[in-house]
């Protein structure tokens, strides 16, 4: 069933020239996204000129049935939100070597790090390599606090995450593709073009050739990363962005490649510049 349905993508994903699935998602029928009736979503936004194949970047809420659309749309109904809770516990406890706790050092609180989740990843020139907010996280706790290192998708990772970039919720995604991370930008984008695993599919095969149609129970999306942490349904937890990578790749029956592994990083700034000009809804809900 499973199986047949996929392949059923792969036979779309064949005949992608006759740009089925990019119909779907009218802008005109869908409603807005305006979380807490105060911070406004921007859902729909020019793509950016180094997408050839895409007119229009869209967030992957505008996919979701009315009901998990409801659920991004109240911080009080967004499951994702108890685990911002849990962070803020977590920000203040003291843990590792150096006995210090986040709020140690970052006095300002969560707040200071208002407007870093828009522009992540970003190279970060004393390490000479492309940080994921996981790799801030850890680089803190790992050589600054003397604590270990949390799982890249684990709980208390994830939550972290979802706290800190919740302080730049409504701002636009604002990702460099050039510089530094220009070598790196191309290497993403070769992995998301390229087909993998038993079912031969790329990522855009079926997040820009098919975005629209559905696949199983599920309406396809672009595929965008501008709401991570993502809250799921199907798991009900935080999932990160490279988790979710991991999880796409093994659907079409591909090895994936490891989170935190140069691959993940830059398949992860290729996907998120294809979302500049979206804002950032971390956390999301999802199914
Ligand atoms: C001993 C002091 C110290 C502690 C404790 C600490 N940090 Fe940091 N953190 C820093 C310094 C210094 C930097 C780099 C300079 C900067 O950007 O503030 C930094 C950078 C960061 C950044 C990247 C900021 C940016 O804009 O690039 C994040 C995110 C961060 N820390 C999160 C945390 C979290 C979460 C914790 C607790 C788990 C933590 N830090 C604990 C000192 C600390
Ligand atoms: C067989 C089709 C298929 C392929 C190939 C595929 N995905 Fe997905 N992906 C899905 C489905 C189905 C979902 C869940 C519905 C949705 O959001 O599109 C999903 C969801 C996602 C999401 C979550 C979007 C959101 O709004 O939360 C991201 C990110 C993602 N995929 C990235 C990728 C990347 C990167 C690749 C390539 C490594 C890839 N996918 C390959 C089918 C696919």
């Amino acid at each position: 069933m499973i199986i047949s349905n996929l392949q059923r993508v792969a036979a779309i994903a064949s005949v992608a020239t006759l740009g089925l699935g990019a119909t779907a998602a009218s802008a005109q029928d869908m409603p807005e996204l305006v979380i807490n009736d105060e911070i406004a979503i921007t859902t729909h936004a020019p793509a950016p000129a180094y997408l050839e194949n895409l007119d229009e970047v869209i967030s992957g809420w505008v996919f979701r049935s009315t009901e998990t659309q409801a659920l991004q749309m109240d911080d009080f109904d967004n499951p994702g939100m108890i685990f911002v809770d849990k962070a803020i516990d977590a920000w203040d406890k003291v843990e590792g070597t150096a006995g210090k706790s986040c709020a140690a050092c970052h006095t300002g609180g969560p707040e200071e790090f208002a407007g870093l989740r828009a522009t992540l990843p970003k190279w970060n020139e004393e390490k000479q390599a492309l940080y994921t907010m996981e790799d801030y996280i850890n680089e803190c706790r790992t050589e600054r606090m003397g604590a270990e290192a949390w799982k890249w998708s684990g709980a208390d990772m994830t939550a972290m995450n979802a706290l800190i970039s919740l302080q730049s919720r409504g701002m636009t995604i604002n990702v460099a593709t050039d510089g530094p991370v220009a070598d790196l930008w191309e290497q993403g984008k070769e992995i998301y073009y390229t087909r993998v695993g038993q079912l031969d599919l790329s990522c855009a095969n079926c997040h820009e050739d098919n975005y629209g149609t559905m696949i199983r129970a599920d309406r396809l999306s672009q595929g965008q990363v501008n709401g991570f942490p993502t809250y799921r349904l199907k798991n009900a937890k935080l999932n990160s962005i490279q988790g979710r990578f991991k999880g796409c790749m093994k659907n079409v029956r591909a090895t994936p490649y490891k989170e935190g592994s140069e691959e993940f990083h830059a398949l992860q700034l290729y996907v998120a510049s294809r979302g500049n000009g979206l804002t950032v809804e971390s956390p999301s809900v999802r199914n």
